[in-house]
């Protein structure tokens, strides 16, 4: 089953809950959350006291991207903010172990995110405790970027070794998702497509979603 997370970066930050509550509506599976601090990447968007404020717009997964610099400090906030899935990335300054203890002893789901730049061979050893692994299909930081298609040997590389381990592991993909470039990731051993622009610009985000999930 493939599920679809839109991309609260790319809603209309004035009325962020009713463009969540919307996206339930409109059939997402997942909403994916992009936490950006300007020092990780160089843009900067919301905390926890926003995604506090938007989760009782739905009951639907949240999925929180975390492009921070120190997840570890971080992580109780989101926790508490009502994040059900905490993705950090292992290039942040976190030690990556401690960081994955500490969200799951919050009782959140613990998900690592790989850059472009980064192979996807380095989250190997935390495989058993993760719910989700998400390869960046754009350098993080924007919406609306193009999607890296070479990236999807590091998304068939870790299918297969999931599955030689005989975890379900969740493989998300995250930039440039768009009608054409979905199935080339699910193709390759996505599960869980981001879509931010294509989903929030598109005259019918349910027919979208739907499209998306093919
Ligand atoms: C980028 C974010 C993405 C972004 C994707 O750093 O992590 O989640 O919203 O946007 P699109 O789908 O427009 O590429
Ligand atoms: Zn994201």
């Amino acid at each position: 089953m493939i599920k679809i997370a839109p991309s609260v970066l790319s809603c209309d930050f004035s009325k962020m809950g009713e463009e969540v509550a919307r996206m339930d509506r409109c059939g997402a599976d997942y909403i994916h959350i992009d936490v950006m601090d300007g020092h990780f990447v160089p843009n900067i968007t919301f905390g926890a006291p926003v995604i506090k404020c938007i989760r009782n717009r739905t009951e639907k997964v949240f999925d929180c991207h975390l492009m921070i610099s120190d997840p570890l400090k971080y992580a109780e906030d989101f926790a508490k903010a009502g994040a059900d899935i905490i993705n950090f990335h292992i290039e942040s300054d976190s030690p990556t172990e401690e960081t994955i203890e500490k969200i799951l002893s919050l009782g959140c789901k613990a998900g690592l995110t790989v850059k472009p730049a980064t192979p996807v061979e380095e989250v190997y050893e935390y495989l058993d405790k993760l719910s989700m692994v998400l390869i960046m299909t754009v350098e993080p930081g924007f919406g609306g970027q193009k999607f890296m298609q070479d990236m999807m040997q590091k998304v068939s590389a870790l299918r297969a070794e999931a599955d030689r381990r005989g975890l379900e592991l969740d493989i998300q993909v995250d930039g440039g998702i768009s009608p054409e470039t979905a199935p080339v990731a699910i193709a390759a051993g996505a599960n869980v497509l981001v879509a931010g622009s294509a989903v929030f610009s598109a005259e019918d985000p349910s027919a979208m979603i739907k499209t998306l999930r093919g």
